[in-house]
């Protein structure tokens, strides 16, 4: 699948010809899966309207005349949102102003605010490309790690035939996915990872849940973006934010964890089931709120067992479960791997002490188990630690198996 699925891209539009390209651009990056937001400079309007980018990426497009009814800060939400920023066509005045570090409009103040692959498609006269001015910007913004697409050679708007036409879309395009996002060892996979506890209503007002923070599922899913993987985080209800660049579905009960992951699952190459999904549910969900009782006996049915039903659905999925125990861990984790059809089992132990590990903690202590009869102890660590640690072992176990 295209490694370009689920990335979000900020597409900034310059005042140059070329610009009606831009629309083809954006066109085919979303044809890719990618998510992409359009800027355009003042000067852009003059050659195509805000209103095309709009009507075909569905999203307002921002521009210097841009009013934000909140907060007036687009350069920093856009630039934290964004995996890349990708400027097609970039004019010789934006190269300028891009080397200058200015921050006039807002595409410039984004790139400034930004931290995140920035690559430029320069379209221009062939002399104003040649210029000693343009080279040393340019030259200026390489050694910046500006990624520079093209330009390409051939007649021109102007009619003049020489270097300065912008690349096709479809070039450009491929370049974006082979150069901003091929980092990673996990660049190109797509992953699906859930967390957190699930609620089950009992009535309108009362649920069965656990104590899960969701704090290991979000830095597991945050570690797998890092590597450059696509992470969605099929997420049960917590008090946590959302990790950057990570599409974030949330859910409340096993039965929608369940849907949702089953919804993502056939694109996907690797699970990781960090969820604490509750073993049971309510046999029926009273429509009212139930009145006090003497004695209250409810009835509980099982829920399915997302891990257990995607791993024998989709035996081409790396699956990763985590098992959670207060005792035996070695020997409960070590069944589940098997009946549960697992490529790993991560287990910690869970103690009733809030203060200590595992659930509501930033630390956890792991042991890890693979089918490929690997073993690991992991010490007590913050659970981001970890959760890179295990990315990097769940990649390279991931890769043993795809290349042998
Ligand atoms: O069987 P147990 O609940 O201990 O297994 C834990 C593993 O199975 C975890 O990875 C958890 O996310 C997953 N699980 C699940 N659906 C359930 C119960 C557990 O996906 N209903």
């Amino acid at each position: 699948m295209s490694n370009l699925k689920y990335k979000t891209i900020l597409l900034g539009v310059c005042g140059g010809i070329a610009a009606y390209k831009s629309a083809y651009l954006l066109r085919e990056l979303q044809k890719q899966g990618a998510e992409v937001r359009v800027i355009m400079t003042r000067a852009a309007h003059d050659f195509i309207t805000p209103l095309t980018f709009q009507a075909l990426s569905g999203h307002v497009v921002y521009t210097d005349d841009y009013q934000s009814e909140q907060r007036g800060m687009e350069h920093i939400d856009l630039a934290r949102w964004a995996n890349a920023i990708v400027i097609a066509p970039a004019t010789a005045n934006f190269l300028a102003r891009l080397a200058q570090g200015r921050a006039e409009d807002l595409l410039s103040s984004l790139c400034l605010a930004a931290n995140i692959p920035l690559a430029v498609a320069p379209a221009m006269n062939r002399e104003m490309w040649a210029q000693a001015a343009t080279q040393a910007n340019v030259e200026l913004l390489r050694q910046r790690d500006i990624t520079f697409f093209g330009p390409d050679s051939g007649e021109q708007a102007c009619g003049e035939t020489g270097d300065g036409r912008m690349l096709e879309p479809d070039v450009i395009v491929s370049l974006i996915a082979n150069k901003l996002f091929s980092h990673g060892e996990l660049a190109g996979k797509t992953i699906v990872v859930t967390a957190g506890p699930t609620h089950e209503a009992i009535d309108p007002v009362r649920f069965i849940a656990n104590r899960s923070s969701g704090k290991m599922g979000y830095a597991v899913a945050q570690a797998a973006q890092e590597a450059g993987a696509n992470v969605i985080l099929v997420s049960g209800p917590t008090a946590l934010q959302a990790p950057a660049k990570v599409k974030v579905i949330n859910v409340v009960s096993a039965e929608n964890m369940l849907q949702q992951v089953q919804n993502e699952i056939s694109h996907c190459d690797i699970f990781i089931s960090v969820a604490a999904v509750s073993d049971y549910r309510a046999a029926t969900n009273a429509p009212q709120k139930l009145k006090k009782q003497e004695t209250l006996t409810l009835e509980l049915v099982k829920n399915p067992d997302i891990l257990a039903t995607i791993a024998e659905q989709h035996s081409d999925v790396f699956c990763v479960g985590f098992a959670a125990e207060t005792n035996n861990v070695k020997e409960y984790a070590l069944t589940k791997l098997q009946q549960k059809k697992l490529q790993l089992i991560v287990a910690n132990q869970v103690s009733a002490d809030a203060a200590s590990v595992g659930f509501e903690s930033d630390d956890n202590v792991l042991e890890i188990f693979g089918a490929d009869g690997s073993h690991y102890e992991w010490e007590r660590a913050n659970k981001s630690q970890l959760a890179r640690r295990l990315i990097s072992l769940i990649s390279e176990k991931y890769h043993a198996q795809h290349t042998s």
